[in-house]
């Protein structure tokens, strides 16, 4: 029986109340597959912890984090909870688990599901993943404020783009383009390159080293679209795209917006992923205006907890846990077909009428249709 060692960081606000239903839709699916286990190691982070310590996390969480199999994250910041230096508690420990253990890809996949309504309507077919950056760009610690007399008069951040960062980053979203079967308009393998290369330097160069990696892999369509128009095509023609490579900062603005297009940020996972190290967490925060009140979605988290058993298989060789990472995702697709078991976010439109369940609930429904697998 292989046995893996997951770090579990639930942070704050609604990261508290979803990552307990990801871990119990996990422990469903590993009791129905077998021949793997999973062992939770808790540690407490974020604002509220901040307030409460004066620490963001215990001292020997990162080495926790790097030492464990993987790590499952909710989201952390909480009002009030500010460092002396005016940033959010909290945020500081993502980045430094994303730098710290070089978690260069943020894997994004944006699916409609069956059942789901968009937020943006009149488009059913989407089913693409957003390929981040995450260890560069405007996101890499060089930045700082001028302070003149007391006075702050200027601020400056730096965006770097390395010949390294954006190989790999480009290479793992051509890889990941050949492990899928292209985009729902035309079933074509397509890579969209997404920059500013009509402005900026970085993004000619992006743009530049786009063309060399996508020269390896001539089955997939090459494609560019400049990020102000992607704003506009990803709403208008999200069929069209299959996955999508960007840099740091426009892959996080991007992959926000194409929530939108699969029913809410509480429907969106990811997965940060490096060579040696990844961390899995929903897209959404800690949302304090719906925070302990059991209404908050569970799907993103869940469905990055499912991400994370893909990539466990992945790197181990197992196949246990992408049989499990399957009936995860068959769990939810039914749930989220069938109509009745769904969180506020989802009762909308053609599912206005439902009568809204507890996060818990979605979380017992789904580990209850894996289990019923056995
Ligand atoms: C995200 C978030 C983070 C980011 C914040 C909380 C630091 O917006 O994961 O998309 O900017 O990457
Ligand atoms: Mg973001």
């Amino acid at each position: 029986m292989r046995r893996y060692r997951i770090a579990v960081l639930p942070g704050d606000g609604v990261g508290r109340e979803v990552v307990p239903e990801a871990v119990k839709v996990l422990d469903a699916a590993a009791g129905a597959i077998g021949g793997f286990e999973l062992e939770y190691i808790e540690v407490p982070c974020g604002g509220v912890y901040y307030l409460e310590t004066g620490k963001e996390w215990p001292d020997d969480a990162f080495d926790t984090c790097r030492k464990a199999d993987a790590v499952l994250f909710g989201a952390v910041g909480w009002p009030k909870a500010v460092l002396p230096d005016g940033q959010l508690a909290g945020i500081r420990i993502l980045l430094d688990l994303r730098f710290g253990l070089d978690l260069y890809a943020n894997v994004r996949p944006a699916r409609l599901y069956e059942g789901v309504e968009p937020l943006a309507p009149g488009k059913d077919k989407v089913d693409f993943v957003v390929v981040r950056e995450n260890t560069e760009d405007l996101y890499a610690p060089i930045r700082g404020i001028l302070d003149r007399g007391g006075v702050e008069d200027a601020a400056v951040d730096v965006r770097i783009l390395t010949r390294k960062g954006c190989e790999r980053i480009i290479d793992y979203a051509f890889k990941l383009c050949l492990s899928r079967s292209g985009a729902p308009a035309d079933g074509k393998r397509r890579v969209t390159c997404v920059d500013k290369s009509n402005v900026l330097d970085g993004c000619r160069f992006f743009r530049k080293i786009f063309d060399e990696v996508a020269a390896k892999y001539p089955s997939v369509e090459r494609d560019y679209v400049y990020v102000d128009a992607m704003t506009q095509w990803m709403i208008r023609s999200p069929e069209h795209y299959d996955v999508v490579v960007t840099t740091n900062m426009f892959g996080d603005i991007l992959s926000d917006l194409s929530s939108v297009l699969i029913g809410g940020m509480g429907m969106a996972p990811s997965g940060n992923i490096g060579d040696r190290h990844a961390m899995f967490e929903p897209v959404h925060g800690t949302a304090p205006d719906i925070a302990g009140k059991n209404v908050a979605n569970p799907i993103g988290s869940i469905l990055s907890a499912k991400m994370m058993l893909e990539w466990l298989a992945q790197r181990n060789g197992d196949s246990s846990c992408s049989k499990a990472a399957q009936l995860i995702e068959q769990g939810v697709a039914e749930i989220l077909a069938e109509g009745k078991v769904r969180t506020p976010d989802l009762c909308k439109g053609k599912y206005a009428n439902v009568k809204p369940s507890r996060t818990s609930e979605v979380g017992d429904a789904i580990a209850k249709k894996i289990e019923s697998r056995k």
